[in-house]
C-alpha cells in the first residue's frame, strides 16, 4: 500500500513512523514534511493547503489512503475533495471539521446539547462587546471565532485586558477574519487534560490522556506556544473522570455532530478541564494535537493503520485499540527565542534513537546535505517506561544528546504529573 500524510510537523513525523509498524505498508508520501521527515517518507513539495494538487497527486501516484492531519487544510475540505476523487482518508469534512474552525459553533452546539462547558456570549458588534465587559465578571476569556494559529485565546485577568483583546481582534483583526466574531466566556479553573479520540461517527475510542505545556518557560512562565513538552497518561484523569466525561462529553459530543448532520469520523480531540462543578470543554480540536501526539502513539499497541481505516469505513466498534500500560514523555527542543524571534539554519546532530526513545521532527530542513533547524519547535525527543519518572529521564536524555547552536528545552516538563501523581 501506499499512503500519503498532509501536513509538516512533529506531530506529522509520529503518525508516518507508527503507520510504518504495519509491513503492509511500502511507502509513505509526506505533503510536504521537513527534513527530518524525510529520513522516514519521501517528501512532496506541495502544501498542505494546496486542494487542487494534493487530489491531483493523490491521483497520478495511486495513493491508497490518505491522512490529512493539520486544521487548515480540514476546515479547508481536503478530506471532501479527496474522497470525492475516490481516495479514502482519515479526517473528518469540512462540516465537521467546523468544531475547531468556528468557536462560535461548538460553543452553540454544546448549549444546544447540555455539554458542559464555561457560559458564554458571542458578539459580532465592537461596541456590544465593549459594553458587555463594563460589567462582566473578571477574569474573563475572550477567544476569536475562527482558527488563530493557537494564538485566539486572551485570558484577560482585567479589565483593560479584556477590551484591548476585543479591539485587537474586532478593529484592528490582529487575526483577520477569524476576529470578526468573538466569543466572551466565563474563567474555569483546574488542571488541563487533553484527550484524544478514534471515532467513525458511531462509536468513540479515546486514547491514552496526555497532559500539554504551553507556556515557553520553566515554571508556567513566559508566553504560549504551540506546546513545549508532553506527557501521558495524565495523572488527573482518574477512571471516575474518564467514566464521567464519555458520558457527559464524548458520547453527548458525536451525538449531536450527527444530529445536527455533520457526521464527525477521525480523531477529535477533548481540550478538558476539571473544574470544582464538573468536567469542562475548554475546545474541541478536529484532529490529532501537537505534541500531544508524540506521547500517545509511542504507547498505541494496536496497528495504527487499520484503527484509521476502521474510522474512516465506520467499524471502529469492531477494531481494538489498545494501549500498553506505562508513561511517555516529550520534551520539545525549540530554537532559543522562540515563539518570538530565534535564529535558524544551525547544522544539527540527533542521536540515534528505538525501543524506548524516539525523535519526532517537526522545524528542520536540508541543506547542502545537512540537516538545519527551520522553525520554532524543532523537534520533539520522546522517551517511554514503566513509569512516568523514567519516561522523564529518558525523554531528557535523547533531548540533551539533541545537538545545534541555539537549541533550548524547558527543563520542567512533567515535573507537575510527577507531583500529582504522587
Ligand atoms: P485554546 O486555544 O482554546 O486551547 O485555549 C488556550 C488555553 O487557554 C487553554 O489551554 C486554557 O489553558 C486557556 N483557556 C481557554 N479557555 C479558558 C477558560 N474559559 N477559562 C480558563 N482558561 C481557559
Ligand atoms: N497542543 C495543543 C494543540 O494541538 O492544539
Amino acid at each position: 500500500m501506499k499512503l500519503m500524510v498532509i501536513g509538516s510537523g512533529g506531530r506529522e513525523h509520529a503518525i508516518i513512523k507508527k503507520l510504518l509498524e504495519n509491513k503492509d505498508i511500502e511507502k509513505i508520501y509526506a505533503l510536504p514534511g521537513n527534513g527530518g521527515i524525510a529520513a522516514d517518507a519521501e517528501c512532496v513539495n506541495i502544501g498542505a493547503k494546496d486542494k487542487e494538487a494534493i487530489v491531483k497527486f493523490a491521483l497520478d501516484n495511486k495513493i491508497d489512503f490518505a491522512v490529512v492531519a493539520p486544521d487548515d487544510p480540514l476546515v479547508l475540505g481536503v478530506v471532501d475533495a479527496l474522497e470525492e476523487a475516490g481516495v479514502p482518508c482519515f479526517g473528518p469534512r469540512a462540516n465537521a471539521a467546523i468544531i475547531e474552525g468556528s468557536k462560535v459553533f461548538s460553543k452553540n452546539l454544546m448549549k444546544k446539547y447540555n455539554i458542559p462547558t464555561a457560559t458564554y456570549e458571542v458578539f459580532e458588534d465592537m461596541n456590544e462587546a465593549l459594553k458587555y465587559l463594563e460589567t462582566a465578571p473578571i477574569p474573563t476569556v475572550v477567544k476569536a471565532d475562527g482558527l488563530a494559529l493557537g494564538k485566539g485565546v486572551i485570558i484577560a485577568m482585567t479589565r483593560e485586558e479584556a477590551i484591548d483583546a476585543v479591539k485587537s481582534m474586532m478593529a484592528d483583526k490582529v487575526f483577520g477574519e477569524s476576529g470578526s466574531r468573538v466569543v466572551i466566556e466565563e474563567f474555569l479553573e483546574g488542571p488541563e487534560v487533553s484527550v484524544l479520540a478514534f471515532t467513525d461517527g458511531k462509536v468513540v475510542k479515546p486514547m491514552v490522556s496526555s497532559m500539554d505545556h504551553k507556556r515557553a518557560l520553566d515554571g508556567d512562565k513566559g508566553l504560549n506556544t504551540g506546546g513545549m513538552g508532553t506527557v501521558a497518561p495524565n495523572p488527573y484523569y482518574t477512571k471516575e473522570i474518564a467514566d464521567e466525561c464519555m458520558k457527559t462529553i464524548f458520547l453527548p459530543t458525536i451525538d449531536a455532530m450527527n444530529k445536527e448532520g455533520r457526521t464527525f469520523k477521525g480523531c477529535l480531540y477533548f481540550g478538558l478541564m476539571i473544574t470544582k462543578n464538573g468536567v469542562k470543554v475548554i475546545e474541541y480540536n478536529c484532529r490529532f494535537g501537537d505534541p500531544e501526539t508524540q506521547v500517545v502513539l509511542p504507547l498505541l499497541e494496536s496497528d495504527l493503520y487499520t484503527v484509521m481505516r476502521a474510522c474512516r469505513d465506520g467499524n471502529l466498534a469492531e477494531t481494538e485499540v489498545k494501549f500498553m500500560d506505562g508513561a511517555a514523555c516529550c520534551v520539545v527542543v525549540a530554537s532559543n527565542g522562540y515563539p518570538q524571534k530565534y535564529d535558524t539554519g544551525f547544522e544539527m546532530t540527533l542521536p540515534a534513537v528505538g525501543g524506548s526513545t524516539d525523535i519526532y521532527v517537526a522545524g528542520a530542513k536540508i541543506t547542502d546535505g545537512k540537516l538545519v533547524n527551520a522553525g520554532g519547535r524543532v523537534l520533539g525527543a520522546v522517551g517511554k517506561a514503566e513509569t512516568l519518572e523514567k519516561a522523564i529521564e529518558i525523554a531528557y536524555g535523547v533531548a540533551k544528546e539533541v545537538k545545534f547552536e541555539n537549541a533550548y528545552f524547558r527543563s520542567d516538563i512533567g515535573q507537575k504529573a510527577l507531583a500529582a501523581g504522587k
